[in-house]
């Protein structure tokens, strides 16, 4: 279509449509906006369903004792559209806008990852209660069940398989600390939930530390220290926190031991070949084997305060490295403590005696093994004939025990 006779038809359907808005504010004006009973005398029933088979009016009956009903809102007060319709109302409405008297909330939330998600997924419909009433979906304790209503799969390596609020911070010590534990929102936000890939994310990596560490500042100092701490400030992938410590299946004191274990996995991640040496050697075979006792990265570089073994007051430092023996060693000396924890065989420079050797036993395993083919291989033919030529002379008269006699002969 052209421009002009786009222009015609417009000006023609205006024409057409004035008298009408115009007669419609004036029809509102004379009735009166239905009351929360109007509206009920048809909405009461929890069983009525609709002609698609949904429900008249999730949890109505609770609307009452909501926050929005105490405070005297009227249906019509978000059902806004309502507020000036004729009864019976139309089949679609329009859809309720919470920004209308929560606009600051609902920026908020409009900039977060929830935008597309209405904020009845976590506040309910008709019952709303402030977070302050122990019954409230958001109230502290029931935030994790809240969120886990769409985070039913604990997300990424972090969770391990376990539900979210079963992990140690959001089940355990919520149970037993109440508002002093981390809940899903604490750690993450309500509002403003950003995915932690987001740079402004308190779940970022880069600021996980800060936010641990508004309950856990005394560990947060000791991990400002380490070397850590110092690659991620400089724009490095380091371990922070959630590195170590699977973060939503975080594990309590009790089972450190075992978790301590299953750390060097998270440790391998970054140091993948001292990890490979690890394994190889005494300690790492019979931690994999599951001896807790063992020494574990930790055990020998610490945990929060990693530093590298040119800085003295690491763990491995010259000055350091006998008495981090002596913890499980007790007794020994700097002899002792020059054993090589990961000692590589493949490193000539490293480990040169290692190497040489290794390259001994690999010749000496060849060797054995080719002497010993070799022999087998020419023996076997010899072998066979002889077999053969005592199954013949034996057979017919000493059918079971021919063979044992004519060996041992
Ligand atoms: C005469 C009975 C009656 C009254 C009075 C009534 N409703 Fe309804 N309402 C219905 C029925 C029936 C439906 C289901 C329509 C359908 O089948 O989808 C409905 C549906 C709705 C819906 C869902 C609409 C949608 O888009 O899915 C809302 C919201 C609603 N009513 C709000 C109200 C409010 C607010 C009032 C008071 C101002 C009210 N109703 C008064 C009968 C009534
Ligand atoms: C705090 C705001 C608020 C108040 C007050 C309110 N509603 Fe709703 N109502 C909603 C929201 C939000 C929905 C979900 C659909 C949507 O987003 O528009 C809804 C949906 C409905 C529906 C459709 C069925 C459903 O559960 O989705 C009915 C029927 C309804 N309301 C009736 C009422 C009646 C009757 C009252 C008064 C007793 C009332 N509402 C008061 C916010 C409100
Ligand atoms: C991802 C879940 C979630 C969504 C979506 C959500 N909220 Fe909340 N809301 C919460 C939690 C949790 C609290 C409890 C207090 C807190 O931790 O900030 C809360 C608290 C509130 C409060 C009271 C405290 C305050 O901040 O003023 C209001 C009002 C509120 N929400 C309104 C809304 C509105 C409006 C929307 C939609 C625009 C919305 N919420 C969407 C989780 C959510
Ligand atoms: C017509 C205005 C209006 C609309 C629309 C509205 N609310 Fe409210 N809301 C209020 C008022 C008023 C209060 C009570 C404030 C108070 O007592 O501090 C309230 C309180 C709340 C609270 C508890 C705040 C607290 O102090 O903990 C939450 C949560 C909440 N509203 C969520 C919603 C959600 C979600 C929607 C959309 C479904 C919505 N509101 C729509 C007016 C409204
Ligand atoms: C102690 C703080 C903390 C608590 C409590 C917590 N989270 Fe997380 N969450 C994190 C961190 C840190 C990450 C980032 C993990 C990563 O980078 O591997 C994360 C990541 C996520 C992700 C995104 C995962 C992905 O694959 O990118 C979701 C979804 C999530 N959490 C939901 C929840 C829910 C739901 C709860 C409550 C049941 C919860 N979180 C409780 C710290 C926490
Ligand atoms: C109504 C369902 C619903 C509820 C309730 C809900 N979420 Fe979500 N959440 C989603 C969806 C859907 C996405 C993915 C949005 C996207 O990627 O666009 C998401 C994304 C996220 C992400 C980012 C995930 C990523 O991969 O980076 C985090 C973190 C998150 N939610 C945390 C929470 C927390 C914490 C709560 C409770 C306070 C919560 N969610 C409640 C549906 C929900
Ligand atoms: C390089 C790995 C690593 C990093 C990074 C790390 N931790 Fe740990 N953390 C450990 C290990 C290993 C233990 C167990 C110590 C033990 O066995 O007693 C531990 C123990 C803990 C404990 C309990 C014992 C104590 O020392 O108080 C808390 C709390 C803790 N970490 C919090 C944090 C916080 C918060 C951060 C981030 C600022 C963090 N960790 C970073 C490895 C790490
Ligand atoms: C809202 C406060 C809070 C936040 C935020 C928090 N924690 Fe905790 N955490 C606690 C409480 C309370 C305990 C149980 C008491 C204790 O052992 O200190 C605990 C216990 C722990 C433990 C077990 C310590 C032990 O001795 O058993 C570890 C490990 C831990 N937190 C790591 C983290 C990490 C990692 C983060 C960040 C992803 C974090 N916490 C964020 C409050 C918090
Ligand atoms: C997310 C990656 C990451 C994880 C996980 C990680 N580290 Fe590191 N680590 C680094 C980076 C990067 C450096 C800086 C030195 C480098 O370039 O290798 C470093 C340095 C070190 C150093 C000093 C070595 C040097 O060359 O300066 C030690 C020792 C160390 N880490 C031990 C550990 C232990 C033990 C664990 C597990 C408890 C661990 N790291 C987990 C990334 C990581
Ligand atoms: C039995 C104690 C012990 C265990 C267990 C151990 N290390 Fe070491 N690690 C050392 C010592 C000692 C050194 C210094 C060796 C040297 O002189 O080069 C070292 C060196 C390192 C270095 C290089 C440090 C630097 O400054 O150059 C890294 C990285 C490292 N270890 C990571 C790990 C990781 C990851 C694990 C677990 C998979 C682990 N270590 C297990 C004792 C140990
Ligand atoms: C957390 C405790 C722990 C730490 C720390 C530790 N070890 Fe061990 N190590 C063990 C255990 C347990 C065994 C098993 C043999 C035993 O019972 O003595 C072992 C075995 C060994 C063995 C082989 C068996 C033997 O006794 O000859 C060597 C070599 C060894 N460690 C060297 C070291 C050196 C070097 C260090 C310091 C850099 C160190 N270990 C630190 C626990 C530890």
């Amino acid at each position: 279509m052209s421009l002009v006779p786009r222009i015609i038809a417009v000006a023609v359907l205006f024409l057409i449509c004035t008298p009408s808005l115009d007669a419609k504010p004036a029809k509102a004006k004379a009735l009166p906006a239905p009351t929360t009973d109007d509206c009920l005398a048809c909405h009461s029933d929890p069983e009525a369903t609709r002609g698609d088979g949904k429900p008249l009016g999730r949890d109505l009956g609770k609307f009452a004792a909501s926050i929005h009903g105490q405070g005297g809102l009227a249906c019509t007060d978000c059902h806004a559209d309502l507020a000036t319709a004729e009864l019976p109302h139309g089949e679609k409405l329009a859809r309720v806008d919470c920004a209308t008297c929560h606009s600051d909330t609902a920026e908020k939330h409009a900039g977060s990852v929830h935008k597309a998600q209405s904020c009845t997924g976590c506040h309910g419909v008709h019952d709303i209660l402030p977070a302050s009433d122990p019954a409230s979906r958001t109230a502290h304790a029931n935030v994790p069940a809240t969120c886990e209503s769409c985070h039913k799969q604990p997300p990424g390596p972090a969770g391990r398989g376990k539900s979210i609020k079963d992990g140690f911070h959001v089940g355990k010590v919520l149970a037993e600390y109440g508002e002093s534990a981390p809940v899903c929102s604490t750690c993450h936000g309500a509002h403003d939930i950003l995915p932690p890939k987001d740079k402004r994310s308190p779940m970022h990596h880069d600021q996980v530390a800060a936010t641990c560490g508004t309950c856990h500042s005394d560990v947060q100092e000791t991990w400002d220290k380490s070397i850590h701490a110092q690659m991620i400030a400089s724009g490095r992938n380091a371990a922070t926190c959630s590195d170590c410590h699977a973060v939503h299946g975080i594990l309590g004191t009790e089972e450190m031991p075992r978790w301590r274990v299953a750390a060097t996995q998270e440790c391998s991640t970054c140091h993948a070949s001292k990890a490979n040496t690890y394994r190889d050697t005494f300690h790492g075979k019979a931690s994999s084997l599951g001896y807790e006792r063992v020494a574990t990265c930790s055990d020998c570089h610490g945990n929060h305060a990693i530093r590298p073994k040119a800085d003295p007051a690491s763990m491995v430092s010259a000055q350091n490295r006998v008495a981090t023996c002596q913890k499980c060693h007790p007794g020994t000396g700097e002899n002792f403590a020059a054993y090589d924890p990961h000692a590589d065989p493949h490193d000539r420079e490293r480990n040169p005696v290692l190497f040489y050797a290794t390259m001994f036993m690999k010749a000496l395993l060849g060797g054995t093994f080719a002497f010993f083919g070799l022999h087998t291989a020419l023996w076997a033919p010899r072998s066979l004939k002889d077999r053969r030529a005592r199954r013949a002379a034996h057979a017919p008269k000493q059918p079971t025990s021919g063979d044992d006699e004519g060996g041992r002969a």
